[in-house]
């Protein structure tokens, strides 16, 4: 077992930012209430809320418009996502604010005349950008549970934009990295580009941004989709060469969606996020294809468990990339896919001992990442419990920057298939079930998950990723019901990914022993290192009931609560 000590840990992960002073609580134990985010402010911001008695559901505001100022490559108003909400009866449900297409799109709108996708016309720019869903997503989850007054909720993400905060090494890192695409589409001064570098502890201040956030405080949704915030938009993507319209603003709606729920073996219950994310169904296939197989014996990271996990991983994106994509406007064989006879039929071919050449795997017949995405997980006092996963898709979206409003758009039109067969920015394939539509939202791989035992609250989590994030929460998960790890072991240890296509097991650095890899290497796996997989925050409700919180050691992520 390869289990790093975690006091090790503590000391790398706290360098970025230690020249900013944040109180950075990467491990914490909390009696009532806890938040956990990407970054410290936004945990704390989310704190704050459930110290003065709002519950999961306001947090979840707080924290949310927090880091659409502090953590701006992913955090936005100018993106969507998915909230998975439990509450203290352990009544279930989702709300998916994803971003949805256009009025104006349409299947080919990224191909050439030869009838080839061009990458770059969904990744960066004006045309790349879907209809934003996250303040709609945000006003109507308030709407329906939250309980302090709107206004409060915004006022700490006000403060941050207004007076700025002081940035961490990675987040100028981030900047610096992505000063000349904000140069290339944005012709006009803004909070993220500066003559010289960015450096760790200088102050992001976002003037323009606190005005907005301003109107949201006052006008909820309409500050956003109508009026001032509206037009500003639609006059940036008119001169940039976008076709996101006011009608498409206006029109723009959140959903209350059934959760994909699913048991796992006696005891656990798993609620998760429905298309439009692949999250769940996909999680439910990986989970199911694995029930019956001595995980536990197996023991954390040994080739048998390594090589099973990426066999299961291997099926499950096959089905995804042919099966899945918005079911409102596709036809998604969601009780199908969820039927576990289905998941045991996708397992007729497995061999314990050898790899399962990818090219073999078709989709089965039941009757798309930069990866910078983010997740926060928060527990409220009386046991409420929120997993939300959001996104701009890439690094700072589209890098479009809507003059005078200071809000990061979304790129999040290239998770659709442009061109079926042709991967997506996470190499991920996609089928006509995820053409592109007007209206119709993304395939989308977040998948927010609350995990019960005995019927009561066990674990809240989630990560960024794009492809990785499903086989994240996974292992996760995993690494908590059957490995027997601690859930800081269960965070802060390396990952691995298999997604079909390409035909390999992804690992971070030192993920596996010389002897692992070997075995996996006879078993007929090809091995490809590659940099961080996901960036989970989860929170686990141990047997005394308090709350355990980890924030994974990959980034500047932080636990707040009390
Ligand atoms: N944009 C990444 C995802 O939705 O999966």
């Amino acid at each position: 077992m390869k289990i790093l000590p975690f006091v090790i840990l503590l000391i790398f992960l706290n360098e970025s930012i230690a020249q900013v002073k944040y109180k950075i609580s990467k491990e914490l134990v909390a009696e009532k209430a806890m938040v956990v985010s990407a970054h410290p402010l936004a945990s704390e911001a989310g704190s704050e809320i459930l110290k003065k008695g709002g519950n999961a559901v306001d947090a979840m505001v707080a924290v949310h418009f927090a880091l659409a100022v502090v953590y701006p490559k992913a955090g936005n108003i100018g993106g969507g996502g998915f909230m998975v909400f439990r509450d203290k009866n352990g009544n279930a449900s989702t709300l998916d604010f994803r971003e949805k297409a256009p009025l104006e799109a349409n299947r080919n709108m990224y191909l050439d005349k030869s009838g080839n996708a061009i990458d770059s016309l969904s990744r960066f720019g004006h045309l790349a950008v879907g209809v934003p869903g996250s303040v709609a997503g945000m006003y109507e989850a308030h709407k329906k549970h939250g309980q302090l007054p709107w206004s409060e909720l915004i006022a700490p993400a006000i403060k941050l934009a207004e007076n700025g905060f002081n940035i961490t090494t990675i987040e100028a890192a981030a900047l610096n990295e992505n000063k000349l695409k904000f140069i290339q589409i944005n012709n006009h001064e803004n909070a993220f580009v500066k003559k010289s570098s960015w450096k760790a502890g200088q102050k992001l201040q976002q003037k323009d941004l606190a005005t907005v956030l301003r109107r949201i405080q006052t006008e909820g949704n309409d500050g956003f989709y109508k009026g001032k915030t509206a037009e500003l938009i639609v006059e940036d993507m008119k001169k940039g060469g976008g076709i996101l319209s006011l009608q498409d603003l206006e029109k723009y709606q959140a959903k209350w969606r059934t959760p994909i729920v699913f048991d796992y073996k006696k005891n656990y219950k798993i609620i998760t996020m429905p298309p439009p994310s692949s999250g769940g169904i996909v999680l439910a296939m990986l989970m199911q294809m694995v029930e019956d197989q001595p995980l536990e014996q197996m023991g954390f990271h040994s080739a048998a468990a390594v090589h099973l996990m990426a066999e299961v991983e291997r099926r499950a994106y096959s089905d995804r990339a042919q099966h899945l994509g918005d079911s409102d406007f596709y036809p998604v064989p969601i009780e199908a896919m969820l039927d576990k006879s289905y998941a045991k039929s996708r397992m007729s071919d497995f061999n314990a001992q050898k790899a399962t050449a990818s090219k073999q795997i078709k989709a089965g017949k039941p009757n798309k990442t930069s990866e910078q995405t983010t997740h926060y997980s928060i527990v409220d006092a009386d046991g409420n419990a929120v997993s939300v996963t959001t996104t701009l898709n890439g690094n700072y979206g589209s890098s479009v920057i809507v003059k005078g409003a200071g809000i990061i758009l979304n790129n999040e039109m290239d998770d659709f298939s442009a061109k079926p067969g042709s991967p997506n920015m996470f190499g991920l394939l996609g089928a006509e079930a995820n053409a592109i539509q007007p209206e119709k939202r993304m395939l989308s791989s977040m998948t927010p998950t609350i995990v019960e035992k005995d019927g009561k609250l066990l674990m809240v989590v989630g990560t960024p990723g794009g492809a990785t994030i499903i086989t994240s929460v996974f292992q996760v998960i995993m690494n908590v019901i059957e490995f027997r790890l601690t859930l800081q072991e269960a965070v802060q240890n390396t990952r691995f990914h298999h997604q079909w296509l390409p035909d390999q097991i992804y690992h971070e650095k030192n993920c596996f022993d010389a002897a692992t890899a070997k075995k996996l290497k006879e078993m007929g796996h090809t091995l490809k290192e590659r940099g961080q997989i996901g960036q989970v925050e989860a929170i686990l409700v141990r047997p005394d009931g308090k709350l355990e919180g980890a924030a994974d050691k990959r980034g500047d992520d932080s636990a707040s609560g009390f």
